[in-house]
């Protein structure tokens, strides 16, 4: 048989197997026949690589590596959902599709409800039938290019039986049963286990090597198909039809149905079988059917009004509180924590959990020992809900907050439901003052983890923020220390003499004054533009300043009356750090916002308000506070009011956070 026609034939019947095993469970041929077809196929490429095909079967075994992830800007925005945890949230949500709708409130909505599996969301590009590119969601407007490791998901067909162009987006999932194989083998070999099956497959979609994907037996499930209704369908239901029918692996649990009630029913009945799934799930998706409908409902800034995800419960996990410590924040706030008896919740092992503030130890009347109940929703930090009275031991002692610092000793001082301690030179201020000062936020030094600034206290060589840039006069000891090698240290050195040219904001955050924030840090920087200046500003001054309450004035005031503060910033001034606010000015007559007058009206996800309006300034726009003839855009958010009506009044052109995402993208500086 000629070579041409044999790999064709290889390369179909494998495609058909791969199907048949994948998407629908039922296999025809053993896996031996399979491997064994698979290693003809993989021969004959090798030998006849004028037959290459990057779309080949072949390329479900991985091998292709890429140098960095292309980042690309999704075709339509990839947006989220709103979320629903109750029946009162699903009740309101099917009003308002039916007020929105204008229809009578009695009529029942047509739904589809589907499970809301724990992945990573992914859209999949077919051109002329073809698997063209596969995006991550990335922030919603511009994804990571994942096409190599997308390839060795079995169940996504890398050809489909029609030669449209579309887009299919679904979540990428690690089964249960290869999730605790994949522990099981990393617990053997030492390496760091994944806390739960959708971080296993995040981390695995995320790899520059695919071959490592390929071993980690991804699997997804597909949900959407762009654009729909062109492509002939007229429902939702349809359109997972439509995706069955072209090979996709589309979640069979799911269920039409009509009104509110009976999407209750679903996740009653879902909810009792969830521990049984082959795969994790966090909810369920519930969304009007009827595409038509879609368009009608339209969008928020961030998700579409025709569907909502109803979160299950967070689990409540029982265990014991094996004691309190206490933790000593930068800004000298104690803190007492709950080291608990490891537990999994949620899909992570937890064994700590912070207990706030001495109201919360009250609140609770924790005792040592207690049988305590926490909770974890998502990446939320655990939460210690209730204690179980009835197993408490007659004699245990209660938790009360400390008196004095439990690193310094000092006596601590209760300002509002805090307590703090109030000496500079604690050495557990100082280590997390280094922290933080060396952080991604403020001024972003890499290569200064918590571990590493700890080896450099204990050899006497850190205790001041300063020391960081005297620390290549100890060039030659570095070397000496454990895990340090040549390249490693110089990495370091330069990443901190590359800090010494941070804007002033950054600088004024990573000092760690009470109460000035990144946002705050910000408006002084812009304000006073060098630290001179704002050192010497009196209260009252800063008071009159826009956002700048008594507490922040008070507190810049004392923070650079401080003798330390001062030896600190003359030391930091001695080393080269730029003081002054190097700002991000945008004067290209290009950007789409010069010289425009624009209005921000209601909330939005992705910035707060004031941020927006900074933003969008340093590109030239004037923002001014209500609308006019004059204005030449309304930026509108959530819950927008009467400046949107007013803006439709005059004929003002209105954009979208979504479009307002796109844009600002596109100018990226
Ligand atoms: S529909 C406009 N259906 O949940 C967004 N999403 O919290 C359309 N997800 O980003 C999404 N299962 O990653 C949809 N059956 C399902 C889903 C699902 C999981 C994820 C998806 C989405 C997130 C929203």
């Amino acid at each position: 048989m000629d070579i041409a026609r044999r790999i064709q034939d290889l390369r179909e019947h494998l495609q058909r197997y791969n199907y048949e095993y994948y998407v629908l469970n039922a296999s025809t041929i053993s896996d031996a026949e399979f491997d064994a077809l698979m290693r003809e196929l993989i021969a004959l490429e090798t030998n006849h690589p004028e037959y290459g095909d990057p779309l080949s079967p072949s390329q479900r075994v991985g091998g292709q590596v890429v140098d960095a992830f292309k980042k690309v800007p999704h075709e339509r925005m990839m947006l989220s959902l709103a979320n629903a945890y109750s029946f009162d949230d699903l009740q309101k949500f099917d009003e308002r599709v039916k007020s929105l709708l204008n229809g009578p409130q009695e009529q029942l909505v047509d739904y589809v409800c589907e499970l809301k599996i724990d992945g990573l969301a992914i859209a999949l590009h077919y051109e002329d039938g073809h698997l063209a590119k596969a995006l991550t969601r990335g922030d919603g407007s511009m994804g990571e290019d994942v096409t190599h490791n997308v390839k060795t998901i079995r169940s996504i067909p890398l050809h489909v039986s029609s030669n449209a162009s579309f887009e299919v987006r679904g979540e990428v999932f690690m089964a249960r049963s290869v999730f605790a194989k994949l522990n099981a083998q990393r617990r053997e070999r030492g390496d760091e286990v994944f806390a739960n099956p959708r971080n296993a497959a995040s981390g695995s979609i995320r790899q520059l090597d695919s071959s490592i994907a390929a071993q980690r037996q991804l699997d997804a499930f597909l949900y959407t198909l762009l654009p729909a209704q062109i492509l002939g369908c007229k429902t939702h239901a349809e359109a997972l039809q439509w995706l069955d029918h072209h090979g996709f692996k589309t979640n069979q649990e799911r269920k039409h149905v009509q009104g509110i009630d009976e999407v209750w029913a679903f996740i009653q009945a879902i909810q009792l079988r969830r521990d049984r799934l082959a795969y994790d799930i966090d909810g369920i998706v519930i969304k009007v059917n009827e595409l038509r409908l879609h368009d009608r409902l339209g969008y928020t800034s961030k998700t579409p009004r025709w569907a909502i995800a109803y979160k299950f419960p967070p689990d409540l996990v029982s265990t014991t509180l094996e004691r309190v410590f206490f933790t000593v924040g930068r800004t000298g706030k104690v803190t007492p924590n709950a080291a608990l008896k490891p537990v999994h919740v949620a899909g992570s092992m937890i064994a700590r959990a912070t207990l706030h503030n001495e109201d919360f130890l009250r609140l609770k009347d924790l005792h040592e020992g207690d049988t305590i109940f926490i909770r974890k929703a998502g990446d939320v930090i655990p939460e210690v809900v209730k204690v179980d009275i009835a197993l408490r031991h007659p004699q245990a002692k209660r938790i009360d907050m400390i008196t004095h610092c439990p690193i310094c000793h000092t006596l601590l001082v209760k300002v509002d439901a805090m307590h703090y301690c109030l000496n500079v030179q604690c050495g557990g201020r100082q280590q997390e003052g280094l922290t933080h000062y060396v952080s991604k936020d403020a001024m972003d030094i890499d290569g200064l983890g918590e571990k590493i600034i700890q080896d450099l206290v204990a050899q006497g060589w850190l205790s001041d923020v300063s020391d960081f840039y005297a620390l290549h006069e100890h060039h030659d000891a570095l070397l000496e220390l454990e895990g340090y090698s040549d390249k490693s240290v110089h990495q370091l050195l330069d990443a901190i003499e590359a800090s010494k040219s941070q804007s002033l904001e950054r600088l004024l955050f990573g000092l760690g004054i009470h109460d000035v924030g990144e946002k705050t840090a910000k408006q002084l920087a812009k304000h006073f533009q060098n630290i001179d200046a704002l050192m010497v500003a009196e209260e009252q001054y800063l008071v009159s300043l826009p956002d700048i309450g008594p507490k922040t004035a008070s507190s810049l005031v004392r923070f650079f009356q401080d003798s330390h503060t001062i030896k600190r910033i003359t030391r930091l001034k001695n080393y080269g750090v730029n003081m002054h606010y190097l700002g991000k000015k945008i004067t290209s007559e290009k950007s789409f916002w010069m010289n425009k007058t624009v209005v921000i009206t209601g909330s939005f996800t992705t910035y707060g308000r004031s941020q927006l309006a900074q933003l969008l300034e340093d590109r030239g726009a004037k923002i001014v506070g209500s609308v006019s003839s004059k204005t030449n855009l309304v930026l509108v958010g959530d819950d927008a009011g009467s400046k949107l009506s007013k803006a439709k009044e005059l004929g003002v052109e209105t954009m979208d956070e979504a479009s307002l995402l796109i844009l600002l993208n596109e100018e990226k500086v």
